[in-house]
C-alpha cells in the first residue's frame, strides 16, 4: 500500500540490469543461462580450504581499508612476474568489493559535478550511473562497426575543457575484443595533449579479464604503459580470475596519488573487504600460482566448445578475442529479420529455453538494426552444449528449416 511518499530519483531511468533479469527469466522459464557473467561449475575446493584456513586462523575481523597488506604484496608479485612493472604495495594497490567498487570509488574520487566522463559503447553497466552520481556527465562514444574498434579522432572531437575521465574496458564485455598496444598509444597522447593545456585527465581502464585472452594475445595494460601507468587507474577482479564472482573481491592498482584518492571515498563506501576471502586468497595464490595464468586456455576451450555446438545454427560469431563471452548475429537468418535483439533474446528464453543477453541495454543509442547477442562461455561444457544443440535445433526448426 503506498504512503503517498514520492521519492525524487537521482536516478530515474535505471531499472533492474539486463543481467539480473534474464537470470531470473531463466528460472522462471527452466531456460539453460547463458546470460549472465557468472561460473555455474563449482569453485577450487583447495581455494574454499584456504578460506576454511583464514576463518580458523583468525581472520574474522575488519581488515585493512587499503586491504590484506600480505595480499597486496603477492598482487605486486605476480604483476612483477608477468612482466609488469614494479608496483608499491602500500601506497598503490588498494583491494576492494569486486572490481565493481573499485571502478565506482575511481570515479567519485575524480569527477565532480558538471564535469564530463567519456565512455564507449557497447559499455559496461556499472560506469554511467556512477558518473552520473558524481554529478557528472557520461558522454557515450560508439566503438566502430563492425568491429567494434576505438574511434580516436572521435574521442579527440568529444572532449572539451570539462572532461576529466576516460574510461576504457579490455578486454572488452560485450564486443570481446583487446585493445592493441596501438590504441593505447593514441590515448596516451589524448591524454598527454588535453593535460598540458587543461586539468588533466585520468584514465579508468576495466581490466577484468585481464587473463581471459585467446589464440596467443598478450595483455596490454595501461599500469605497463609508460604514459598511462602514470594516469591510470586499473581496475581487476578476483571473482573473474578465481572463477568467484560471489565472493566480492576486486582491487585497483593507480600512482599513488589517485590511489591516495580512490581510498578516501573506498574507506567511507566498502571500508574494507571480507577478511578471511582475503586472507583465503592470498594462501591460494601462495599455493597455486598458476591459477590465474590456467584462465585463458581454460576459457579458450569452453570458448571452442561452444562455437563448434553453434556451427550449425545459422548464427554468425566473429571470432572472440578476449573475455569470458561470445557473441553471435542472428541477421542472416531469415525468420528473424524483423526481430530486434530484445526480441530474439524473448523468443530463445520462451520458445528455446535459453536465456542470452541482447547488445542493445549496452548502449545509450544502439544502432537501429542491431541483431546482436552475448553468450557467456564461462559454463560448465554440459551447459554449454545444451545451449548450443537447443538454439541450433529452434534456429533449424523454425528460422532455416522452414525457408529451405
Ligand atoms: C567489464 C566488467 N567490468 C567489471 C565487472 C565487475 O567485476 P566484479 O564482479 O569483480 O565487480 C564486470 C563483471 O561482469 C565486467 O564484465
Amino acid at each position: 500500500m503506498s504512503n503517498g511518499r514520492r521519492t525524487e530519483s537521482k536516478l530515474p531511468d535505471v531499472g533492474t540490469t539486463i543481467f539480473t533479469v534474464m537470470s531470473r527469466r531463466a528460472i522462471e522459464q527452466g531456460a539453460v543461462n547463458v546470460g549472465q557473467g557468472f561460473p555455474d561449475y563449482p569453485i577450487d575446493p583447495a581455494l574454499a580450504d584456504c578460506v576454511a584456513e583464514a576463518m580458523a586462523g583468525g581472520f574474522n575481523q575488519y581488515a585493512p581499508m587499503e586491504g590484506n597488506v600480505r595480499l597486496r604484496g603477492s598482487i605486486a608479485a605476480g604483476i612483477r612476474a608477468s612482466g609488469g612493472r614494479e608496483v608499491d604495495a602500500e601506497t598503490e594497490i588498494t583491494v576492494s568489493c569486486g572490481g565493481t567498487e573499485s571502478i565506482y570509488s575511481a570515479i567519485q574520487a575524480v569527477v565532480g559535478p558538471g564535469e564530463e566522463a567519456i565512455v564507449f559503447d557497447p559499455a559496461y553497466d556499472a560506469y554511467d550511473p556512477a558518473i552520473r552520481l558524481a554529478g557528472g556527465r557520461c558522454i557515450h562514444i560508439p566503438l566502430a562497426a563492425p568491429d567494434f574498434r576505438y574511434d580516436w579522432d572521435r574521442v579527440r572531437a568529444s572532449m572539451s575543457e570539462r572532461t576529466r575521465l576516460i574510461i576504457i574496458n579490455n578486454p572488452h564485455n560485450p564486443a570481446c575484443t583487446v585493445a592493441t598496444a596501438g590504441d593505447l598509444d593514441e590515448l596516451a597522447r589524448v591524454v598527454v595533449e588535453r593535460g598540458a593545456r587543461d586539468r588533466p585527465i585520468t584514465v579508468l581502464a576495466d581490466e577484468v579479464y585481464e587473463h581471459v585472452l585467446y589464440d596467443g594475445r598478450r595483455h596490454q595494460s595501461v599500469m605497463n604503459h609508460p604514459v598511462l601507468k602514470e594516469h591510470s587507474f586499473a581496475v581487476y577482479s578476483f571473482g573473474k580470475t578465481l572463477h568467484i564472482t560471489g565472493w566480492r573481491v576486486g582491487y585497483c592498482v593507480a600512482p599513488a596519488e589517485l590511489t591516495r584518492e580512490l581510498r578516501k571515498v573506498h574507506q567511507f563506501n566498502a571500508f574494507s573487504i571480507a577478511a578471511p576471502l582475503q586472507e583465503g586468497i592470498r594462501l591460494y595464490l601462495e599455493r597455486q600460482p598458476q591459477a590465474s595464468r590456467d584462465v585463458g586456455a581454460f576459457f579458450s576451450a569452453k570458448r571452442d566448445l561452444l562455437r563448434a555446438g553453434l556451427a550449425d545454427s545459422g548464427l554468425v560469431m566473429p571470432p572472440a578475442q578476449g573475455s569470458y563471452f561470445q557473441l553471435a548475429d542472428f541477421g542472416q537468418l531469415p525468420d528473424f529479420s524483423d526481430c530486434s535483439d530484445v526480441e530474439f533474446t524473448e523468443r530463445l528464453i520462451n520458445e528455446a529455453r535459453v536465456a542470452v543477453i541482447p547488445l542493445s541495454p549496452f548502449y545509450r543509442e544502439a544502432p537501429a538494426n542491431m541483431r546482436i547477442v552475448r553468450l557467456c562461455v564461462a559454463k560448465r561444457d554440459e551447459t554449454l552444449t545444451l545451449a548450443a544443440e537447443r538454439i541450433t535445433a529452434y534456429t533449424n526448426g523454425i528460422g532455416r528449416g522452414r525457408t529451405t
